[in-house]
């Protein structure tokens, strides 16, 4: 890993989005969230989807006291909705309460200027107001999306959008790859967006989730968990190699998931 701190990318805020549901944005958000903090980031991870939120759920959050929501309405300070993980990954999860769908996502922006280190914020499905304002406050956004025409018409609306708003597009992830209705260049000419990372179908993401971790943390070592390194490297700016080590590790989890 590069110690050029001035090589490091700017970009700090990071909205995962995708236009369609279902596509692996939580997941995406998660993981991306807690490959920046094994990389040694301070990092804020934000469930802006206020009208379906299973960030926190995901997580073992279940009823939130405090919530981005509490933030929004102003009742809050972004740093009294911190939750931290067992994990150490902090996170701002959205209540949980049908009371709060409906959340005015003003004042997004600012609330979360007033977190230091990298955001990442993950965002519902559609395109609405709500996802204008995280847009508009992210630097950047990853588009998850997956190979297949249905998901991909949700991914062109929203790069549509990004487009619009002026702000960059990091690029997409080609998540849960399970089809082969599309192939990877037929997605970029589509798209004009270049694919960062492809994300294999990956069992241990759902046993992850039954643990209330990130998969990152639940199996550090397998080439799903690197994918979302690569993708943590690609915002810092730093290059980084897997060690002998690392390599010899993920190695063996990969002949073990195959026997399990
Ligand atoms: N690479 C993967 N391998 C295996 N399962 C995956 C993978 N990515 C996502 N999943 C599973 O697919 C389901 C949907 O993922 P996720 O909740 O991240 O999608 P989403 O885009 O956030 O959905 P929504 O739009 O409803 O918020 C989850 O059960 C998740 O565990
Ligand atoms: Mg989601």
């Amino acid at each position: 890993m590069s110690s050029d701190k001035s090589k490091e990318k700017k970009d700090r805020m990071i909205a995962v989005v995708s236009g369609k549901g279902g596509t692996g944005k939580t997941v995406c958000a998660l993981n991306v969230a807690a490959a920046l903090r094994s990389i040694g980031k301070d990092v804020m991870l934000v469930d802006a989807d206020v009208e379906d939120p299973n960030l926190g759920i995901s997580l073992g959050i279940h009823s939130p006291d405090m919530s981005l929501n509490h933030v929004l309405e102003g009742r809050k300070n972004p740093d009294e909705a911190v939750h931290v993980h067992d994990t150490g990954l902090f996170v701002i999860p959205s209540s949980l309460s049908i009371n709060y769908t409906d959340t005015d996502f003003q004042f997004f922006s600012d609330a979360m200027k007033k977190l230091d280190g990298y955001v990442v914020a993950d965002c519902g499905p559609g395109v609405n107001d709500k996802l204008v304002s995280v847009l508009e406050a992210a630097d950047t956004s990853i588009v998850v999306t997956n190979p297949m025409r249905t998901s991909l018409s949700g991914a062109l609306r929203v790069i549509e959008l990004i487009r619009d708003i002026g702000t960059d597009i990091e690029g997409l992830v080609l998540n849960n790859l399970t089809s082969k209705e599309l192939y990877k260049e037929e997605i970029e000419a589509i798209t004009g967006c270049e694919i960062i990372e492809e994300i294999p179908y990956d069992k241990m993401v759902d046993e992850s989730i039954t643990h209330k971790r990130p998969l990152l943390d639940h199996v550090p070592y397998s080439n799903t968990s690197h994918a979302f390194r690569r993708i943590a490297h690609r915002i810092t700016g730093e290059e980084h190699e897997l060690t002998l080590s690392e390599k010899a590790r993920t190695l063996y989890n990969s002949f073990r998931s195959i026997f399990h």
